[in-house]
């Protein structure tokens, strides 16, 4: 088993010129499938909510639920660097209720750092989680959390006024604390100057090739998810239409009754005739 990441490692990628691989998982055994493949951090996203839980968004997901899925994650990977995402709900708050529930990330589910979606509004909430000895991750761009907010999901900072404001939210929770940020939706070009500016890590999805790392939704890249797939996502394959038609086998076989043949049952070590016989 590959030996668990630090903080500091992960940051020190970015000066040695490594990209930062990073896919969301929230069960224990897609989490060692992930792990098994090199891939360097794995996020218990609220992606959860939409992808696993069935709600419309990620604003119906809570704590408890993300405890439960990510202490699955950390028990399917134990070598695995591992964040936590904050729910809607979570840290805005105050920096107190950040503190609480970001901590219980680390104690009650193993996690190595949280992640949370913001920009300057919670730059005061970041310190106080990091003074609090919690290892935070910005989350800037699309924030699926506050997307109603920003007109829906679409990429963001396209105009002069949202570029600056996104590139010094992002130098400000560089100051704040933060060990890496992700960038959602956003124009390559920008993402690249952002990069370009910080000394810690951007994690991109849907922000071009020059972000020091990319994170995508594990089920996105599968083709397990077949609601609404973003147009930056690579499907690398389609497991549905697999799922899908294996199963449909499945059941054609019980329905007619091939399924278990011998192959798939245990023979009997016991006298049948005596068996049968009456006592
Ligand atoms: O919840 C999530 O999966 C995320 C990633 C898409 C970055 O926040």
């Amino acid at each position: 088993m590959a030996k668990r990441k630090t903080v500091a490692e992960i940051m020190a990628m970015k000066a040695a010129g490594a990209k930062i691989t990073m896919l969301t998982a929230y069960d224990a055994s897609m989490a060692s499938l992930l792990a098994g493949c090199g891939v360097d951090a794995l996020l218990v996203g609220d992606s959860l909510g939409m992808v696993v839980l069935g709600y419309d968004s990620t604003v119906p997901v809570t704590m408890d639920e993300m405890i439960h899925h990510a202490a699955a994650v950390r028990r399917g990977a134990p070598g695995a660097f591992i964040i936590g995402d904050m729910p809607f709900g979570s840290y805005q708050g105050s920096p107190r209720d950040a503190i609480v529930n970001g901590t219980r990330f680390l104690k009650e589910a193993g996690c190595d750092a949280v992640k949370l979606e913001g920009g300057l509004e919670v730059c005061t909430t970041v310190a106080a989680m990091v003074a609090a000895g919690i290892s935070v991750m910005g989350h800037i761009g699309l924030t699926p959390q506050t997307a109603s907010q920003l007109g829906g999901y679409k990429v963001q900072g396209r105009d002069l006024v949202s570029a600056r404001k996104m590139a010094a939210a992002a130098k400000e929770l560089q100051q704040a604390g933060v060990f890496g940020l992700v960038l959602e939706c956003v124009p390559d070009q920008l993402a690249r100057i952002i990069s370009e500016d910080l000394f810690i890590p951007t994690i991109g999805i849907g922000a071009g090739v020059h972000c020091d790392g990319q994170v995508l939704v594990t089920h996105d890249l599968l083709g397990m998810f077949e609601k609404f797939v973003p147009s930056f996502v690579k499907t690398y394959t389609s497991l549905s239409p697999l799922i899908k038609e294996n199963v449909t086998r499945y059941a054609e076989e019980v329905r007619k009754g091939s399924f278990p043949d011998a192959a798939h049952s245990f023979t009997s070590q016991v006298d049948l005739d005596e068996l049968l016989a009456p006592k």
